[in-house]
C-alpha cells in the first residue's frame, strides 16, 4: 500500500511531544498547512497540556509557540496518545524520544539510553502500512538507523497487517534538529541549515520538500546517514566547548586583573573566531550538552581512540568546575560561612526565556549552598515551583528540607532579608529591577553574585551592595 500520492508527504505522525516534538511540528504545521500533524506521547499529562484552553498551560514555554498553536491545533496539528492508528496512517514518522544518558548497564553514565527510541522502533513496526519514511529527529550515536533498520526487519515480518497486499516497506532519514530552547522557534522558522542524511535520495528529496516550503534551498545540507548522525554530536560538542573554553578563562580573569567582558570582545571580533557562544556564565547546563558529549566520549571509547575522548571529556569538567567554584566563591566573600544565611537565588532554568531545568547549572550550585547550610529562597519567573523543590529535594536529603528551601513568586519576597543574591539566569526582568528597592530589604553588608555578568558594576556598587561578577576582579 502505497499512502503517498507519489511525491507529496500528506500525513505525519511525530512520537515524542517534547521540546523537540512540539515546537518543531508546530513549525512544520503552520508552514505546511496541507500536512496533516499528529504528535503522539504516552505521557497522557503531557499531551492534556498540549491540548489546554489556556495556553499559558502548554508544557513548553518558548516566545512564539502559543500563536502557533493558536492557529494551528485542531485543524491541521493535533496532540494525542493515539500512537497506533497515527502510525499506521503516516506516511512518515519522526521519532523525537528522549535519549538520556544510560544510568546502568554497559556504557552507564556515557552511552545514551535508546530504550524509547528501541520502543518508537517496534510500535512503528507493528502499526505501520505500506511504505513509511522514519526520520530520527532524536540525537542519536551514530549507526543508531542500523538498529533501528535490525528492529524493523523483524518485526515487521511478525506482525504482518492482515489483509495487506503488499509487504509494509520503510527507509530511514537521519534529520537531527539543532533548535536551541528560549530561540526555539524563530530557529526553527530561519534555520542556519537543515541536515538530511539518508540512503535512497527518493525520501530524502521528500523530506526537504517539506522544509523547502519555507527554508531556502541552499541552507538544506544532503548527507548520507552516518554523517548526519555524527553532525549532531559533534555540532554541540563545538558548542559546549567554547562554553568551556571562555568559562576556563574567566577564571585567569579573576586572578590577573583582566576582565572577560572584553576578553570575549576581542577574542570574537577576529572574523575566523565569530563572536558567538563566547559569553561566560555558571556553565552550560540544558537537556543535551552534556549528554551528547557523554556520547561523544563514550563512541572515540568504543573505537579505540583514548585521546579523542579524553580531549572532549576535559570539556565537561571543565563545566563541572566552573560550577562547584561559584558557590565556593559565595562562602569565602561571606566570611567562610554561609551557615543559616539566607540566599536569594535568581532563576533556576538552564538559561533565560525557557522553563526548562534540565541540568541547569542552579541545581548544583544550589544544592553545594545547601549542603554548607544556606536557606535559600528561589525566584524564577517560568519554572514551576513544585518541579524546583522537587529537584533539589531529590538531591538534598534532609528532613528540614522545606524550611531550608523556599520558592517564592516575586523578587522581593525572595530577595527580603537575604544575605546574598545570587543570579544564575539572565532573564530580562533581572535586569530591570529596582535594586535600590533590593538594597533597603537585604541583611548588611549587601552581596550579589552576578555569574551572568548581567548587571551594570558602577550602578550597583554605587548603591552600596558588594558585588562578585564572574570573569573580573
Ligand atoms: P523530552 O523529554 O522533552 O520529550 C520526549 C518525549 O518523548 C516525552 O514526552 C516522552 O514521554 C515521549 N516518549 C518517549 N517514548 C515514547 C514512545 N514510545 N511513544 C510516545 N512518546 C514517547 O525530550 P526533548 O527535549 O524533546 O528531546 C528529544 C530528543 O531531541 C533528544 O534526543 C534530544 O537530545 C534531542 N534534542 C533536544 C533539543 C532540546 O532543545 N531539548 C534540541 C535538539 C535535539
Ligand atoms: C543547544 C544548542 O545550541 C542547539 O543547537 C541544540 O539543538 C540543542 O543544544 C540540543 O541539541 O539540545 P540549548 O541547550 O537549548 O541548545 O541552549 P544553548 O543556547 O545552546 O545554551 C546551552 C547552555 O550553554 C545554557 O546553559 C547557556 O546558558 C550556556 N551558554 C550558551 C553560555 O554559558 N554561554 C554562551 O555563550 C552560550
Amino acid at each position: 500500500m502505497i499512502k503517498m500520492d507519489k511525491n507529496k508527504v500528506k500525513n505525519i505522525c511525530c512520537i515524542g511531544a517534547g521540546y523537540v516534538g512540539g515546537p518543531t511540528m508546530a513549525v512544520i504545521a503552520e508552514k505546511c498547512p496541507d500536512i496533516q500533524i499528529n504528535v503522539v506521547d504516552i505521557d497522557i499529562e503531557r499531551i492534556n497540556k498540549w491540548n489546554s484552553k489556556d495556553l499559558s498551560k502548554l508544557p513548553v514555554f518558548e516566545p512564539g509557540l502559543s500563536n502557533i498553536i493558536s492557529k494551528c491545533r485542531d485543524n491541521n496539528l493535533h496532540f494525542s496518545t493515539d500512537t497506533e492508528n497515527n502510525i499506521a496512517r503516516a506516511d512518515v514518522i519522526f521519532i523525537s524520544v528522549n535519549t538520556p544518558t544510560k544510568t546502568k548497564g554497559i556504557g552507564a553514565g556515557y552511552a545514551s539510553d535508546l530504550t524509547w527510541i528501541e520502543s518508537s522502533a517496534r510500535q512503528i513496526a507493528k502499526f505501520a502500512s505500506g511504505h513509511t519514511i522514519i526520520v530520527e529527529k532524536s540525537t542519536l550515536p551514530v549507526k543508531t538507523a542500523e538498529t533501528i533498520k535490525q528492529i524493523l526487519k523483524g518485526e515487521a515480518k511478525l506482525h504482518y497487517l492482515e489483509g495487506e497486499t503488499k509487504e509494509k516497506s520503510f527507509s530511514i532519514i537521519s534529520n537531527p534538529e539543532f533548535l536551541a530552547e528560549g530561540t526555539a522557534i524563530n530557529d526553527l522558522e530561519f534555520p542556519d541549515r537543515v541536515l538530511i542524511g539518508g540512503e535512497d535520495s527518493y525520501s530524502i528529496d521528500l523530506i526537504a520538500d517539506i522544509y523547502t516550503k519555507w527554508v531556502p534551498k541552499h541552507k538544506i545540507i544532503k548527507t548520507n546517514l552516518w554523517s548526519s548522525e555524527l553532525s549532531k554530536l559533534v555540532a554541540n560538542a563545538f558548542l559546549a566547548q567554547r562554553v568551556s573554553s571562555i568559562n576556563s578563562i574567566s577564571a585567569l580573569c579573576e586572578s590577573t586583573g583582566a576582565d572577560i567582558k572584553e576578553v570575549s570582545l576581542a577574542v570574537g571580533a577576529d572574523h575566523r573566531i565569530g563572536d558567538k557562544f563566547l559569553k561566560s556564565g555558571p556553565g552550560f547546563g540544558g537537556s543535551c550538552f552534556k549528554k551528547d558529549i557523554l556520547n561523544l566520549v563514550y563512541l572515540c571509547k568504543y573505537y579505540g581512540l583514548t585521546q579523542v575522548s579524553e580531549y572532549w571529556e576535559q570539556v565537561l569538567k571543565i563545566n563541572s568546575w566552573q560550577q562547584e567554584r561559584i558557590s565556593s566563591i559565595i562562602v569565602e566573600k561571606l566570611f567562610g560561612n554561609i551557615n543559616n544565611k539566607k540566599i536569594c537565588i535568581l532563576g533556576f532554568s538552564f538559561k533565560a526565556n525557557t522553563n526548562d531545568i534540565r541540568e541547569s547549572p542552579g541545581i548544583q550550585i544550589c544544592k553545594d549552598l545547601m549542603n554548607e547550610g544556606a536557606l535559600l529562597s528561589i525566584f524564577d519567573p517560568k519554572v514551576e515551583k513544585d518541579i524546583i523543590l522537587k529537584t533539589l529535594k531529590k538531591s538534598y536529603k534532609d528532613k528540614d528540607f522545606e524550611k531550608k528551601c523556599k520558592v517564592e513568586t516575586s523578587i522581593l519576597n525572595a530577595a527580603r532579608y537575604s544575605d546574598a543574591i545570587l543570579i544564575i539566569t539572565d532573564w530580562d526582568q533581572f535586569r530591570k529591577i529596582d535594586w535600590s528597592e533590593i538594597f533597603s530589604i537585604v541583611n548588611q553588608p549587601a552581596w550579589i553574585f552576578d555569574t551572568r555578568i548581567c548587571l551594570e558594576k558602577s550602578y550597583i556598587k554605587k548603591i552600596g551592595f558588594n558585588l562578585w561578577s564572574l570573569g573580573s576582579s
